[in-house]
């Protein structure tokens, strides 16, 4: 029985070493390894033995069978080396088929004129700032120099957590934060973000919409300066050929206060202007109340609208478009002033 087994070994080596394929290797695995294979079945043969034979034989069985696997295993991987080597080099890939088409978004338009007017002040010098939507009533009006009983709160009601804690109403409060943050050093800021209203939504009105609030301060600050900065974005925003106008305004935190018109051309050749923003000197006490000495120091802000910017520079008839995540609206801003 021995000289079988090892002549079983002989030609399943034999067998291996002439194999050319992947399949000759399983159907050689299956001839010799299985448990239908010859080995096994002399495997069971071994209640005809003696006694004493018994354990040597199945020692050299195991043997065997673990010398055919190892032969086995390494020729499988000898042949699927060569397999790998000839595909690759025989299958050329071609790269002149065009790629797979995936889905791409696009910057939303509200942000693509945030980062616009970003990048301009930037360039300027300026630094972007922020703060919490959740704002604390001190910030967003009585360091803006609107004290608890201020008329002028009543054009900014809004949604209150508690008597002390409401969503921001505007972005000036960033102002304060700023301020207090430089401790009395020259400072230029935009600050963009979301602000609320109580206010019921129609085309032109939304609870929610988003500012870009702009603070300078610095010595020797004048009213120059202002209308300067307001040019030039009503420029880079809308064009080189606009021209801005200036009509007195009130606001608290500014002294004197302007709304900043800008203007386009009529279809009768005639100049018309539209309103584009609010701005001014800021006030004494809001620079006292940020830890700035109004006598060393002077400054100017501005707020303006970002949905009324984007509003104006794509046509858009109805402000909730942008809030309700339409695609066919929103694809129409692909790379619109990028
Ligand atoms: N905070 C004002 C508003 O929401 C906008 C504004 C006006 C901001 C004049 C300013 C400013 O900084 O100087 O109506």
């Amino acid at each position: 029985m021995k000289e079988q087994l090892l002549a079983i070994k002989q030609t399943a080596l034999k067998a291996m070493s002439e194999a050319k394929t992947l399949q000759e290797i399983e159907d050689i695995r299956i001839l010799y390894l299985s448990k239908k294979s010859e080995i096994s079945s002399l495997m069971s043969k071994l209640r005809d033995l003696p006694q004493e034979e018994r354990p040597a034989f199945g020692a050299l069985v195991n043997q065997v069978k673990t010398e055919i696997e190892l032969a086995l295993y390494e020729k499988k991987g000898k042949l699927e080396e060569e397999a790998l080597n000839q595909l690759l080099a025989t299958e050329k890939i071609d790269v002149t088929l065009p790629g797979y088409q995936f889905y791409q978004g696009q910057i939303h338009p509200l942000n693509q004129v945030i980062e616009d007017i970003e990048d301009l002040f930037i360039g300027l010098g300026y630094e972007v700032a922020d703060g919490p939507e959740l704002e604390n009533d001190h910030y967003n009006f009585e360091m803006m120099n609107l004290d608890k009983d201020h008329p002028a709160r009543a054009m900014q009601d809004s949604f209150y957590v508690d008597e002390n804690t409401l969503l921001r109403t505007h972005t000036s409060p960033v102002q304060a934060r700023t301020m207090l943050l430089k401790k009395g050093a020259p400072l230029r800021i935009i600050c963009p973000g979301k602000v609320y209203r109580r206010d019921d939504d129609d085309p032109t009105h939304s609870h929610q919409f988003m500012q870009i609030e702009g603070l300078v301060i610095d010595e020797k600050i004048t009213f120059a300066h202002l209308k300067d900065a307001l040019l030039t974005m009503v420029r880079h925003l809308f064009g080189s050929e606009r021209t801005i106008r200036l009509r007195p305004s009130y606001f608290p935190f500014t002294e004197p206060s302007v709304e900043v018109d800008v203007s386009y051309q009529k279809k009768d050749g005639t100049t018309g202007w539209i309103e584009v923003l609010g701005a001014g000197r800021v006030h004494p006490n809001v620079l006292k109340m940020g830890g700035y000495d109004p006598d060393h120091y002077q400054g100017f802000a501005f707020g303006i609208g970002v949905e009324r910017i984007a509003i104006l520079r794509y046509a858009i008839d109805d402000i909730r478009h942008f809030y309700t995540n339409d695609v066919r609206f929103l694809s129409q801003f692909k790379g619109v002033n990028r």
